[in-house]
């Protein structure tokens, strides 16, 4: 199997990931319970899908420092996705803070993902 078809399941998870949340903040508060908990199983099954498939693929090629480093900002945007999805749930007083970083995390972790895959792409 070739590099980009490795990705593509977690990439369709992703999306839908994308499309859930989307369709939650729409539906207003308080959230609909069926369409928070599809955001956040398909959110983790992603999360989990991906890391396995990026762990492979790290046995087979050399690690590069910009490589680790971009792995480990996707790291950091999964963990500030569900820190801020799961304070936004607890009906925490968040402000507009943590819906900023929920929105701007999904949009850097795909940028370094890009560049994950740029690097990894005909090495693995
Ligand atoms: C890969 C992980 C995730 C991604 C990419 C993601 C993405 C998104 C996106 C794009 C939205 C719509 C934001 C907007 O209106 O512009 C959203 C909303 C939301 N997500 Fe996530 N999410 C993820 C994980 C989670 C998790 C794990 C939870 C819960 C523990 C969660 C809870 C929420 C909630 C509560 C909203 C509604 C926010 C609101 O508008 O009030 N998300 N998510």
């Amino acid at each position: 199997m070739g590099l980009a078809a490795k990705f593509v399941i977690p990439g369709v998870l992703f999306i839908l990931t994308l499309v859930f949340g989307f369709w939650l903040s729409r539906s207003g508060k308080p959230y609909n319970g069926l369409l928070f908990n599809i955001h956040k199983l398909i959110a983790l099954a992603a999360v989990i899908v991906a890391a396995i498939r990026t762990f492979n693929a790290l046995k087979i090629v050399e690690a590069q420092p910009i490589l680790i480093v971009l792995l480990i900002v996707i790291g950091l945007c999964a963990v500030a996705l569900f820190v801020t999805g799961a304070l936004m749930s607890a009906k925490k007083a968040t402000g507009r803070a943590a819906l900023t970083i929920h929105k701007i995390a999904p949009l850097l972790a795909v940028i370094a993902a890009i560049g994950t895959l740029f690097l990894l792409g005909g090495r693995a």
